[in-house]
């Protein structure tokens, strides 16, 4: 059983449907561990009622950077947490987390990368970006988390089409129903040892993108 943590800022649409995958015993992993910097979000209220630990880190609570980097290293080296889910994460994360936890940080990103990522496309933003390029496509990325925003490698995406009828909130709403699907399969995969990295490209070993 591999132990995650979910570091969460929002809603935690992401999170929940992982933690379903788990509770319905698809995924050999166990959620261990929430981390967000926003207390009163969706995600940590989702955290309470499941009795799953949550741990509140952000410049209010401790404004010296240093100290809120340490707490998050300890905390998740505390909790021997195997893999970190960044489930709509809005912070940064320090570089030595991101060393210390390399090829074991994911992230889902609500387009295709490369294209539409990388700092200030989040939220809306990736959507109404797509539908002003007359994208035919748009979908969900799954990646390792590197020092830059969006830019790890890729793991593994979901398409769907944009129609001429479509707006960019429309395609929020089919890409968010893809990324329910794609996210957990992907952390199932990592909990079955199934992602290998070859030629410096990780990939899934078995995985039909279907
Ligand atoms: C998702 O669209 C995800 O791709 C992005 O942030 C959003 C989080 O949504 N990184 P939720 O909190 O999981 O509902």
């Amino acid at each position: 059983m591999k132990k995650i943590a979910v570091f969460v800022s929002g809603g935690g649409s992401n999170f929940k449907a992982i933690h379903h995958q788990i509770i319905q015993g698809n995924i050999s992993g166990e959620i261990v561990l929430v981390i967000s910097n926003n207390p009163n979000c969706g995600a940590i209220e989702y955290a309470k009622i499941n009795s799953i630990k949550h741990v509140i880190i952000n410049e209010t609570r401790y404004p010296n950077s240093r100290t809120r980097n340490e707490l998050l290293m300890e905390t998740c080296i505390r909790t021997e947490i195997d893999l970190i889910c960044l489930a709509g994460y809005m912070k940064m994360l320090p570089p030595n987390f991101v060393k210390q936890y390399e090829n074991k940080i994911l992230n889902i990103h609500p387009g295709l990368l490369p294209e539409f990522g990388g700092k200030g496309f989040f939220g809306m933003r990736v959507h109404e970006a797509v539908i002003n390029s007359g994208k035919k496509e748009s979908g969900a990325t799954v990646h390792f988390v590197d020092e830059i925003y969006d830019h790890g490698p890729i793991i593994a995406q979901k398409k769907v089409e944009v129609l001429e009828s479509d707006t960019a909130e429309s395609v929020a709403t089919k890409v968010l129903i893809l990324e329910h699907e794609l996210f957990p399969e992907v952390v199932k995969a990592f909990c079955e040892n199934k992602i290998i990295i070859e030629n410096n490209k990780p990939k899934i070993v078995e995985y039909n993108e279907n």
